[in-house]
């Protein structure tokens, strides 16, 4: 769409973002921005009139999951090709569709009192037939009809889109090979890890201390094939949104939950990068359980899942890191190195020792999360995955838990509120 660029007040705009004020109610902290202004990071909301140049793509860009592109124009016209564009796209669902919108003569002097209007939502997590390894199943924001509100599907893909995955990363494989590795992450890996999903998130709302629980999503239905494995779950959306998070806010939110989900849920995450963390108006969140492990589970008993694991873990970002840095010396303690490529408490807690320090480097928690590397409290933070990660005494660590790791939390939180107690 090519239209004159324009900054101005529009009245249009005023009345679009009027209109549209009431679809997320409930959420607080939306971002907002008109589709003129540079905005630093994704919004929320993006308002853009006749008077704007804008494209679905760079929409979609600029949008954060479940985010709305809101369109107004003194031309009907426009306004059903900008819906058609929007419904065109696939990576939006159009939720008010063109409609004439009226205001007071006195808003509007110059246009006259009737604009239209298009309102749509970014819904998928990368654009239609764009490819990412960052994420492995078929998730999407759908609305459930019975409450107007919308809800995370999270299902397995179709034979097509894995099978055009594997082939783009291994491009020399030879079609048999493509096909026959397709049918069974789709007929039973990837099947098996989201019955797994659903029956840790259930123990997640059941275990975990009732505060905590608005903090992973809460599954809602699932739709399972005749062998009885989930195909497709909906869950609750955790948006991300709220106010800014202190680095030290972060990290306390982020190890409550931790010492909760291992000590009192007793599972463990096993893939906890910042992908799968979410900052939300009720605080740190995890999601995508679908790695997880029971505490006291034998996976040996099972030898379907003893060598899914084995592979999932040859294959792991978090364990590939890990050895790295105990080659490199980075990771010293006698507890990270006997929990290499194995199922341990120790991965998780390795994970958050590291992201503590980096947490603003998510390009999702841009704005949500205050990070200054100079600061006192990132340097204690520093300090602190310095010692649970190259104690003192290699052999004998004395930070080995979640917990132990909110308690240093909680000893620069104090040592930051009175300034001069040492630590
Ligand atoms: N309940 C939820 N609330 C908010 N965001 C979610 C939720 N579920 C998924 N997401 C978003 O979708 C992305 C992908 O979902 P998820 O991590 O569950 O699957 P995946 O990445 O495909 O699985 P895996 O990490 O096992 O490959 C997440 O990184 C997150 O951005
Ligand atoms: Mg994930």
């Amino acid at each position: 769409m090519l239209f004159r660029l324009s900054t101005r007040n529009s009245p249009l705009i005023r009345i679009a973002q009027r209109k549209t004020r009431r679809l997320d109610r409930g959420h607080r902290y939306l971002r907002r921005a008109k589709w003129a202004e540079d905005a630093a990071h994704q919004v929320d909301y993006l308002y853009a009139d006749d008077g704007d140049d804008w494209q679905t793509q760079d929409a979609f860009v600029r949008l954060r999951w479940g985010g709305m592109i809101v369109y107004a124009s003194r031309s009907a016209e426009e306004v059903r090709w900008a819906a058609q564009q929007l419904r065109e796209h696939g990576g939006f669902r159009v939720d008010l569709p063109p409609q004439t919108v009226r205001s007071a003569p006195l808003l509007l002097p110059m246009i006259g009192r009737r604009g239209y209007l298009v309102a749509a939502r970014k819904v998928m997590l990368i654009p239609p037939g764009e490819y990412t390894d960052r994420f492995t199943f078929d998730v999407r924001l759908i609305r459930d009809e019975a409450t107007g509100r919308d809800v995370v599907l999270k299902r397995v893909p179709s034979y097509k889109q894995i099978a055009e995955r594997l082939h783009r990363k291994f491009p020399d494989a030879s079609p048999e090979t493509i096909l026959d590795r397709t049918r069974k992450l789709v007929d039973r890996v990837l099947p098996v890890f989201l019955t797994r999903e659903v029956g840790f998130l259930s123990l997640l709302q059941r275990d975990l201390p009732r505060e905590l629980k608005s903090r992973v999503p809460k599954p809602l239905g699932v739709e399972r094939s005749s062998d009885g494995l989930v195909r497709t779950m909906q869950m609750e959306w955790l948006r991300l949104g709220g106010k800014p998070l202190s680095q030290l806010e972060f990290a306390r939110q982020a190890s409550t939950l931790l010492a909760a989900v291992h000590d009192q849920v007793k599972i463990i995450h096993m893939d906890l990068r910042l992908d799968n963390m979410v900052i939300t108006n009720e605080g740190v969140g995890f999601i995508d359980f679908g790695s997880a492990v029971r505490v006291d589970e034998d996976l040996s008993q099972s030898p379907l899942l003893s060598k899914l694991f084995d592979e999932m873990m040859s294959a792991c970002q978090l364990q590939r890191m890990l050895g790295q840095m105990t080659q490199t010396g980075r990771v010293t303690s006698k507890l990270f190195i006997s929990a290499h490529q194995k199922i341990d408490r120790a991965v998780d807690l390795f994970s958050l020792a590291l992201y503590i320090n980096g947490p603003h480097k998510h390009p999702d928690f841009a704005g949500l999360v205050d990070v200054d590397p100079e600061s006192k409290m990132a340097h204690k933070l520093r300090l602190l995955t310095a010692s649970i990660l190259r104690p003192k005494n290699p052999d004998r660590p004395s930070l080995i838990s979640a917990d132990d790791l909110r308690r240093g939390i909680d000893r620069i939180e104090r040592y930051m509120d009175n300034g001069k107690r040492r630590w």
